[in-house]
């Protein structure tokens, strides 16, 4: 697989020239986890309908990543980071009419989408899509701490789509979208790292592992919560298969011990106006 970058489509000086050689070497060659995943990204992605219903999540995750930085732009002083946020949001939004274009041809072809209720296994957890833009908060990041993360989390997607347009021998349209995409999160991934040692050059490092802590910090949520949501399943289907049926037996067993019919009424009970048996 090559990935490109497009100097020739980004301000001057908005960063060191890079090969395209380095930039394929620097995104595929540590793809880490996803790569040793690839067997089971194939088997996500195998499934059309799946794979539909994910490129529409992608879309919307592209969709609202843009919005954001388009905020970001909006809010910079810097005349430079302005041009290449801006640039940046007309990547994400054009991401996402991508997306959304293959994902609704996909489920057009395989027929309706499923039924309300018909859950089926996405494999977001380990499979997402541009994440880390969802989790973007403009309006609480100095400029140099939301280029470090930004940096971070297109450092993520590249590795990932590269992935998975490894494993879509499947389907070579969305294959081609995953390619095309690709080319543009490489580009985010170096102009937002060569912008943040322009921008802040002593506290770059320093930035870069805050966010890497922050990033795991959020990981670490996610799959405290994931574990949570299935210990929670579990309890409930054992109180519900082991717990209840023991307080049901015990129920019945005291309903045969009692009369049929009507109760006598206790002795005297007739003599007392306040009682009304
Ligand atoms: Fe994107
Ligand atoms: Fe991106």
């Amino acid at each position: 697989m090559t990935v490109e970058t497009t100097p020739s489509r980004e301000p001057q000086d908005a960063h060191k020239p890079v090969r395209s050689g380095d930039a394929h070497l620097r995104i595929v060659g540590a793809a880490g986890l996803d790569r040793i995943l690839r067997p089971l990204h194939r088997w996500v992605w195998s499934d059309a309908r799946r794979r539909g219903e994910k490129l529409l999540k992608f879309a919307q995750t592209e969709a609202d990543g843009g919005r954001d930085i388009a905020r970001a732009a909006e809010r910079t002083h810097d005349a430079l980071l302005r041009r290449l946020y801006l640039r940046h949001a007309l990547d994400e939004q054009r991401h996402a009419n991508l997306f959304r274009t293959r994902g609704r041809a996909i489920l057009r072809e395989v027929g309706q989408k499923r039924e309300d209720g018909d859950a089926t296994f996405d494999g977001n957890f380990f499979s997402p899509g541009e994440r880390g833009l969802d989790d973007l908060q403009v309006d609480e990041e100095s400029e140099g701490s939301l280029l470090a993360f930004l940096h971070l989390s297109e450092k993520a997607a590249a590795r990932r789509f590269a992935v998975y347009q490894e494993v879509l021998e499947v389907d070579p349209v969305t294959r081609d979208v995953f390619v095309d995409v690709l080319k543009d999160e490489a580009f985010h991934m170096n102009y937002t790292l060569s912008q943040l040692k322009r921008v802040e050059p002593k506290k770059a490092g320093w930035r870069l592992w805050w966010a890497r802590l922050t990033r795991l910090w959020k990981g670490y949520l996610r799959i405290a919560s994931a574990i949570a949501n299935v210990m929670g399943g579990i309890v409930l289907a054992v109180q519900y298969f082991v717990i209840l049926p023991i307080f049901a037996l015990m129920a019945k067993r005291s309903a045969k011990k009692e009369l049929p019919g009507w109760a006598p009424a206790r002795d005297g009970g007739e003599r007392s106006l306040r009682s009304q048996y």
